[in-house]
């Protein structure tokens, strides 16, 4: 997998929001749409920074711009603070000019019996669009992309999944405690990631340093899942020092 090393988070974030707006700009002259798959957690928070500051000093517009979000937790209200809903509004969605109708994320208020149908209309709403031009991904340090957890399979799309506990205490900072963080998420599979036309997985700090290598030298395997993008052909990673630490 092509990777780049940055010094630091903040220039190999600069580096991603390049890349997005180059594509947005390029859509934009064409008179098309950008379609763009987007992560949350602690990893974008600098890319999203980066990106609302081309929309203010440099008037990147996001006008063009139709996005679909990875995941969010089951259940969650979509006010609730640590729902990403609120984390996509704060960090970027209430921040740049884009048509709120064309953000998507998967909706934690479903209710049980509809989820199946709520994560196969979401499926072909991403294919109405056209599928998505550029995936961002952050890798959780057991290799998870989006909650596709260790196991989960090259063919999956759109669905309910079960966290592991290892997720759980990675994210219980943001939760009164553990038993706080829900054990469910809606998230996009695997095949519905690799099925972007062009992937960037974003990997910052030496917590990740293992993950990085397992899934950039290891095999491909199911059990990294990350590892799996080692088949796409338009994948980067972008990666800071610390994260890329135990390449060989
Ligand atoms: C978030 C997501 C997850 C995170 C991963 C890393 O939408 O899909 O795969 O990217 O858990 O999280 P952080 O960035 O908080 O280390």
């Amino acid at each position: 997998i092509p990777t780049k090393i940055f010094t630091t988070a903040k220039q190999g974030s600069a580096y991603a929001a390049q890349q997005i707006a180059e594509l947005i700009r390029e859509k934009q002259a064409k008179n098309e749409n950008c379609v763009l798959g987007l992560a949350t957690g602690s990893t974008p928070k600098s890319l999203y920074a980066e990106l609302v500051r081309l929309h203010k000093e440099e008037g990147l517009s996001f006008k063009n711009v139709i996005a679909f979000n990875l995941d969010e937790y089951y259940p969650i209200e979509r006010d609730a603070i640590q729902s990403y809903h609120r984390f996509m509004k704060q960090q970027l969605f209430d921040k740049v000019d884009i048509d709120q109708n064309n953000c998507h994320i998967p909706d934690g208020t479903t209710a049980k019996e509809e989820i199946k149908h709520h994560c196969a209309a979401y499926e072909q709403k991403i294919a109405e669009a056209g599928g998505i031009d550029l995936q961002i991904l952050g890798i959780g340090v057991n290799g998870h992309i989006g909650f596709n957890e260790p196991g989960s399979s090259i063919f999956t799309k759109t669905r309910l999944t079960t966290l592991t506990n290892s997720t759980r205490l990675a994210n219980s900072y943001e939760f009164a405690n553990i038993s706080a963080v829900p054990r469910l998420a809606i998230t996009m599979g695997i095949g519905t990631i690799t099925k972007a036309k062009k992937v960037i997985l974003l990997a910052w700090g030496s917590t990740k340093a293992p993950v990085i290598r397992e899934a950039v030298e290891g095999d491909d395997t199911e059990h990294v899942p990350a590892s799996l993008l080692q088949n796409h052909d338009d994948v980067t990673f972008v990666v800071d020092e610390a994260a890329a630490a135990e390449l060989t």
